[in-house]
């Protein structure tokens, strides 16, 4: 896992909404393992945080086509380890 790729991609495109892991639209999803528990389709792990990533979710754009596979992979790692480790 290329962590350190997910970081900045984060950074760059994620942060504009999700800033310290909050939801800067729908304030209760946030990026924190409760929520992502309570909220993500497919629950708490990497394949889900990709498949919403690739695809979006209600306000939350879909990114398959603006990021690599590579770099979706990173980011959704980047996300799950933030998580899992109440890093944010
Ligand atoms: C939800 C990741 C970019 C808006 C989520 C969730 C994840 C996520 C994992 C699920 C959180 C939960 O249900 O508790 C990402 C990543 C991004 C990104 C990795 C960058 C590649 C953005 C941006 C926006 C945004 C730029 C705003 C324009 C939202 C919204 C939700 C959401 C509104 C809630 C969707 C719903 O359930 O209706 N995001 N996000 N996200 N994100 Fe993002």
């Amino acid at each position: 896992a290329d962590l350190a790729l997910g970081a900045q991609i984060f950074n760059g495109n994620c942060a504009a909404c999700h800033q310290g892991g909050r939801n800067a639209v729908i304030a209760e999803k946030t990026l924190d393992k409760a929520a992502l528990e309570q909220y993500l389709d497919g629950g708490f792990n990497v394949q889900a945080i990709i498949y919403q990533v690739e695809n979006g979710k209600g306000a939350m754009p879909a990114w398959s086509d603006r990021l690599s596979e590579e770099e979706i992979q990173a980011v959704a790692e980047y996300v799950y380890k933030q998580a899992a480790e109440a890093a944010w």
